[in-house]
């Protein structure tokens, strides 16, 4: 079964998690796309339910399918979040950002009761960092920070569109890092990138997640 599948198997799972009356978290990407997909279709059957987006583009799909999206200062606390993840590792830490909405996904995640990460069977892996590590920085510092993360033996690489930098929703630049062969524990690495000044966010989310539902093949498996 193709990955579009799985994330769709995972989605629709998910979304059972999701009762009248609840504020909910909204992802980005393509896993979340089939998620959002499927409270449009619950709303229109009648689900009554309040949503905070974790981008520009979730909030401009869900607005479209007649989801209720308000503000997460409007919202103040959000009984469930569902996302999707670049890798998730046994312990439920999880590699964000590919799709460059890492700061407001973790700030949602963080003011979540409940964080239900959504993924196709690939993302599910033994070690976290195949897959390049996002990190979001304030455009004033950004080349300080590459050669600060290339020093660190981070392999920094800056996130282009076309010929000029990828900007986030805030307008802010991503690096994408190697922390594959990195020998600093996760957290440490954590504490270690925060601590640089102009470093927003990082992708790593160690500790939120409640709830992975993988997609293989035909079926959903439910890990709590
Ligand atoms: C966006 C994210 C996405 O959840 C992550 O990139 C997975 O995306 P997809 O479901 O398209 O594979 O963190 O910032």
């Amino acid at each position: 079964m193709s990955a579009v599948n799985e994330k769709k198997v995972a989605a629709l799972e998910a979304v059972k998690y999701i009762k009248s009356g609840m504020t909910v978290g909204l992802g980005t990407g393509s896993t979340a796309f089939f998620m959002i997909e499927a409270i449009g279709e619950m709303v229109k059957n009648g689900l009554q339910i309040k949503a905070v987006a974790t981008s520009n583009e979730t909030e401009k799909l869900a607005t479209k399918l007649g989801i209720n999206v308000i503000t997460l200062a409007e919202a103040k606390r959000l009984d469930v979040t569902i996302d999707g993840a670049d890798e998730v590792d046994e312990d439920f830490q999880l590699i964000k950002g590919g799709g460059g909405a890492l700061l407001r996904e973790k700030i949602v995640a963080h003011n979540s009761d409940l964080n239900v990460i959504i993924a196709d069977s690939s993302k599910s892996v033994a070690k976290l960092g195949k897959f390049k590590l996002p990190i979001e920085t304030i455009p004033f510092a950004t080349q300080l920070i590459l050669k600060e993360l290339d020093d660190m033996g981070l392999s920094p690489v800056q996130r282009m569109k076309g010929d000029k930098a990828y900007k986030t929703d805030e307008n802010n630049d991503i690096l994408d890092i190697d922390i594959w062969d990195t020998e600093i524990e996760l957290n440490d690495l954590e504490q270690q990138l925060k601590s640089i000044p102009g470093v927003v966010e990082t992708g790593l989310f160690l500790t939120s997640t409640n709830v992975v539902i993988i997609g293989i093949g035909e079926e959903a498996v439910i890990k709590k």
